[in-house]
């Protein structure tokens, strides 16, 4: 018998005759061995010597049982999981039972939260690490944190609208996450972009549902054909952050399924993740972790097989574990509470059976487990990624950025920088580096449980990036202060004069925790001068200002646009982002992304302006229901900026020879389907690609429709001038349904 603490370097002290534990008990060095014949007890608990509490006692009882099967069984090939893992379930303790539903609490690697393991039985822990935008473990700087890549923000992966970038993220993350021993992702994030204020907006996908469940399913596979687990979160509307522990959201039953539950759904039937985080929030009354509703829908409605988790500290009550909800985390200390509501009547052992049986199913698919890995300082060890990988790794997060930038804005051909040798780099984000802020010359990812550990000498700045690409960068005014908020006419006019174009970068951070001001989506008075001060000095000599939105979120652009030549939206766009900015901005890659969301005028046009929560506000209801996004602005248009889906190329498209392969789909025949193909031409000058985006519309419907919604979309390859492809969609019932 082997015993093992999660607390890196803590003594173990253990008896073997029944009685208490103390630190005058045996200290545990090595294997200890049973004596055949009788029931054998070990009592065990573990010490730290820097001031933190000692560990619970833990109680390991073993008798004699030639029948006992082990979760191991389920290895060999003939094996029945379900049969092994109830037989494991009837073999366990009551104290073995509470600690399985209930997280393990710290855990060795720096990962968010793992679970509890059963030796005895086969049972293996598992690592349940952030986050949506990469692997994360520890924090920067932090002694023992892990080094990982910070790929581009989710909204920023979403602009690809290219699934199969997406996957290739999710296969590459589940290659890190198998590196550092981690079992269970816990991304993606799948909440809606109901405001673009709301805090977490950058590690979701779009406003849209449908967007986000394809994309979102897509990375799932690619993750979980690694071996390393999803886990779709925040189950189900945790579109806001501020007192997102606390407010009840009121939303109706339809604005739930068509809009906020959709992109589960999808992502549940296509992908099959192991795993879903419910919200801190409470929707119409009952806190998701124990909304029967909620947990029904996904586990009997949707088909989902995997295990349910709070989001950490989401638990409330046992409540939950009545309705399909399974494992409490981050957990710790209080799976004795368990018993007492076993006690109370307040749930049954039984519900408890149900909910490690989900746990189970998922632990016996990880790696660690397929190894019996009890012991994981070896990963603890590493704090840098084997160079091969990190290699690769670059290259695929420059490509993601490549293929998610936006060209907003180009006028008269400003982009690709032509016949430029110089540019002026601007604003005082370019020239911060700061690990507090994610910033190294430019946000490269966001904070918060998306705030992967990166080496900072690793993260591509704007400046070295532009430096590499070729362009000479004028950083600095004639008296040596960095061109920056505040400059004044003369040191515009300066850097005009030594410089063939200026390239000024706009940020906007992001973490989780709170909502961002509405103030965040104008542009400050110290922002606004500079580009007016830019644009004045560069256009008097006939050179192009262009602006780079370095935005967790999207922002105000139209009271200032008229100023500049060229507008990119880069996201926060990884660690090697910078890069992949510069080969835009030079042409070397023609510009594919598209927005996920609406950009409105100004923020005070959304549907949602004067209804987000303050941190004081305990309830909200959704008073827009289905009308999100594009929903919304499609029944009032003149209020956009850039409409969702939005995007210039450096090169033109052009669509014909749209056909259906039949006009009526047959509801009465199951599985009935529509093709439909449409030809895309590439009829500029340069090579690119293109996204097909197909909406669709109910002419005469009972029921309120909005105007259109995406069904369909679809990134070309890259196209030659002169090259086309031929695109096909196919539309089954659910394209047509509402609901
Ligand atoms: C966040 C989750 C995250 C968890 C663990 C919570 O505060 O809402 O997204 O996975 O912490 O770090």
């Amino acid at each position: 018998m082997k015993l093992s603490s999660t607390a890196p370097g803590a003594t173990i002290y253990y008896t073997l005759d029944g009685s208490q534990p103390t630190k005058q008990s045996a200290k545990y060095t090595g294997p200890i061995t049973l004596t055949k014949g009788q029931t054998n007890v070990i009592k065990a608990f573990a010490v730290k010597d820097d001031g933190s509490p000692d560990s619970f006692v833990v109680t390991y009882e073993f008798k004699e049982n030639p029948n006992l099967i082990l979760l191991t069984e389920v290895l060999n090939p003939n094996a029945n999981a379900d049969y092994v893992i109830s037989k494991v379930i009837s073999e366990m303790t009551l104290d073995e039972k509470v600690r399985m539903v209930w997280g393990a609490g710290t855990s060795q690697l720096g990962a968010a939260g793992n679970t509890y393991a059963i030796p005895r039985l086969g049972i293996t822990s598992m690592e349940l690490s952030d986050g949506p935008a990469g692997v994360r473990l520890g924090m920067i700087g932090a002694a023992g944190s892990h080094e990982a890549t910070a790929w581009p923000n989710p909204m920023m992966l979403a602009s690809t609208w290219n699934t199969s970038v997406l996957a290739k993220i999710g296969e590459a993350i589940g290659t890190e996450a198998n590196y550092y021993g981690v079992d269970i992702m816990l991304g993606p994030g799948m909440n809606i972009h109901r405001d673009p204020l709301g805090g977490r907006v950058f590690e979701y996908y779009s406003e849209d549902p449908y967007l986000t469940g394809k994309l979102a399913a897509s990375w799932i596979k690619g993750l979980q054909e690694n071996g390393v687990g999803a886990t779709m979160k925040h189950y189900a509307a945790n579109n806001a952050e501020n007192n997102r522990m606390n407010i009840n959201e009121i939303i109706s039953e339809r604005a739930l399924r068509e809009i906020y539950l959709k992109g589960y759904e999808i992502a549940t039937k296509e992908a099959d993740p192991w795993a879903a985080m419910s919200a801190y929030v409470r929707i119409n009354g009952t806190y998701c972790s124990e909304d029967e509703y909620l947990n029904k829908m996904l586990k009997d409605v949707f088909g989902f097989k995997g295990l349910i988790m709070s989001d950490w500290g989401a638990y409330h009550s046992p409540n939950g574990y009545k309705t399909g909800f399974d494992l409490n985390t981050p957990g710790g200390s209080g799976a004795d509470s368990l018993k007492d509501a076993i006690a109370q009547g307040i749930i049954t052992e039984k519900d408890l059976d149900r909910a490690i049986e989900s746990i189970l199913n998922i632990v016996i698919k990880t790696n660690t487990f397929k190894k019996q890995i009890y012991d994981k300082s070896e990963y603890a060890a590493k704090t840098k990624l084997d160079s091969n990988i990190a290699k690769q790794h670059a290259a695929l997060s420059k490509e993601a950025a490549l293929e998610g930038i936006v060209l907003l804005k180009n006028d008269g051909k400003t982009l690709p920088l032509k016949n430029i040798k110089t540019v002026a780099l601007m604003g005082k984000l370019a020239y911060l580096s700061s690990p507090a802020d994610l910033a190294k010359g430019i946000y490269f990812e966001g904070g918060g449980s998306a705030a992967v550990v990166v080496d900072l000498n690793e993260v591509v700045s704007l400046v070295d990036a532009l430096s590499s690409g070729g362009l000479n960068v004028v950083q600095k005014t004639q008296d040596g202060k960095y061109l920056a908020e505040g400059m004044s006419t003369n040191d515009a006019l300066y850097a005009a004069n030594n410089s063939d174009a200026a390239v000024i970068l706009i940020g906007r951070p992001g973490s989780e925790g709170s909502d961002n001001p509405a103030s965040n989506m104008k542009l400050t008075d110290e922002e606004l001068g500079l580009i007016k001060n830019a644009s004045d000095a560069y256009h008097s000599l006939g050179k192009k200002v262009i602006v780079l939105l370095n935005v967790a979120h999207p922002i105000e652009v139209d009271n200032w646009d008229d100023y500049v030549d060229a507008v990119l939206y880069i996201g926060l766009p990884g660690t090697y982002g910078a890069s992949a900015v510069t080969d835009i901005l030079l042409g070397k890659v023609n510009p594919s992304g598209k927005l996920v969301d609406t950009w409105p005028l100004e923020y005070d046009y959304a549907p949602t302006d004067g209804n987000m929560p303050t941190p004081t506000t305990t309830e909200m209801t959704y008073t827009e229901d289905i009308y999100v996004g594009y929903r919304y602005y499609d029944l009032h248009p003149e209020v956009v900026k850039y409409p969702f889906g939005y995007g210039l190329s450096y090169t033109q498209f052009a669509y014909k020879s749209l056909t259906l392969n039949k006009n009526t789909l047959d509801l009465s025949k199951d599985g009935d389907k529509i093709m439909v193909t449409v030809t895309v031409k590439n009829v500029g000058d340069v090579a690119g690609k293109e996204v097909v985006e197909l909406y669709v519309k109910a002419n005469d419907s009972k029921v309120e429709r909005p105007y259109k919604e995406l069904k369909g979309f679809a990134k070309t390859v890259l196209l030659n001038p002169g090259a086309e492809q031929k695109v096909t969609f196919i539309l089954d019932k659910s394209a047509f349904e509402y609901g």
